[in-house]
C-alpha cells in the first residue's frame, strides 16, 4: 500500500502570526500520524513555516515554481531557491493557475521538470471541468492533461511526483465529488499512468483527491482504493479540521 499524502494548500491566506498560529497548535494533534502531512504556505510564509515545523513531522512546500533556473523574470521563484531554504514539495499546475495565470499542460510540464531537477518533489495537480465531465470529455481532458503534462517525465522521476486529482467544480465550492467519482476519475488517471510507465509505477503512484475535502468528508475518501490522500485547501486553514483529515487515516 502506498504511503497517503495529506497536503495542505493554503492558498494565499495568512500572515506570519497566523502562519505560526496555526502550525503551533498543528503540530501536536499530527505528531503521530501514519501519512506524511505537508502544508503549501506562500512564499512569504514559507521561512516562518520551516522554522516552526522543525524537528517535527510536518513538511513544508510552496504552491509554484519557474521552470527555468534563473534569468529575466520579474516576479518569478526558481526551484532552487525553495530549495535552498529547505522546501521540500511544490505545487504545480493547480486549477487557479490554469484558469488566472495562463497555466497550460506545456507551463506544468516545464515546471514540473525544474522542480524535479532541484530535488524538490512537485504535487501536479489535474482535473476536469464540469462542463466537461457533463459534456462527455472528461477522459479526454484527463488523457491530455497527463499524457502532454507528463510527456518528458521518466519513470524513475515518478517516483518522486505527487499527482492531486481536483475536479474543477468541486474546488472551493463545498461540493465533494463523491466516493465513487472521486475513486473512478483516479482509477482512470491511473490506467493512463500505467499506459505511459507500467503497472509498477502506476501502482505505487501517489494520486490524492482534492475538492471541498473536509473534517467530515475526508475518512470515507480516503477509504476508496484508489485514493491515496488528500489536496485540502480551505479545510487546512483551520488546524483541528486538518488534522482530523490527517488522523483519518490510520
Ligand atoms: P478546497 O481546495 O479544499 O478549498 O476545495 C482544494 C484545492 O484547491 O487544492
Amino acid at each position: 500500500m502506498n504511503t497517503k499524502v495529506i497536503a495542505g494548500n493554503w492558498k494565499m491566506n495568512n500572515l506570519q502570526a497566523d502562519t505560526t498560529a496555526t502550525l503551533t497548535q498543528l503540530i501536536p494533534l499530527v505528531a503521530d500520524a501514519t501519512a506524511t502531512v505537508i502544508v503549501c504556505v506562500p512564499y512569504t510564509n514559507l521561512a516562518t513555516a520551516l522554522q516552526v515545523v522543525k524537528g517535527t513531522n510536518v513538511h513544508v512546500g510552496a504552491q509554484n515554481c519557474h521552470w527555468a533556473e534563473k534569468g529575466a523574470f520579474t516576479g518569478e521563484i526558481a526551484p532552487s531557491m525553495l530549495k535552498e531554504m529547505g522546501v521540500e514539495y511544490v505545487i504545480v499546475g493547480h486549477s487557479e493557475r490554469r484558469t488566472y495565470f495562463g497555466e497550460t499542460n506545456q507551463t506544468v510540464l516545464a515546471r514540473t521538470k525544474a522542480a524535479l531537477n532541484a530535488g524538490l518533489k512537485p504535487i501536479v495537480c489535474i482535473g476536469e471541468t464540469l462542463e466537461q465531465r457533463n459534456g462527455g470529455t472528461m477522459e479526454q481532458v484527463l488523457t491530455e492533461q497527463i499524457q502532454q503534462g507528463f510527456a518528458e517525465i521518466t519513470a524513475e522521476q515518478m517516483a518522486n511526483v505527487i499527482v492531486a486529482y481536483e475536479p474543477v467544480w468541486a474546488i472551493g465550492t463545498g461540493v465533494t465529488a463523491t466516493n465513487e467519482q472521486a475513486n473512478d476519475a483516479i482509477a482512470f488517471c491511473r490506467s493512463v499512468f500505467e499506459s505511459m510507465y507500467g503497472s509498477d509505477t502506476a501502482a505505487s503512484l501517489c494520486i490524492q483527491y482534492g475538492g471541498s475535502m473536509n473534517d467530515k468528508n475526508a475518512k470515507e475518501l480516503l477509504s476508496m482504493p484508489h485514493i491515496d490522500g488528500g489536496l485540502v485547501g480551505g479545510a487546512s486553514l483551520v488546524a483541528e479540521k486538518f488534522a482530523t483529515i490527517v488522523n483519518a487515516i490510520k
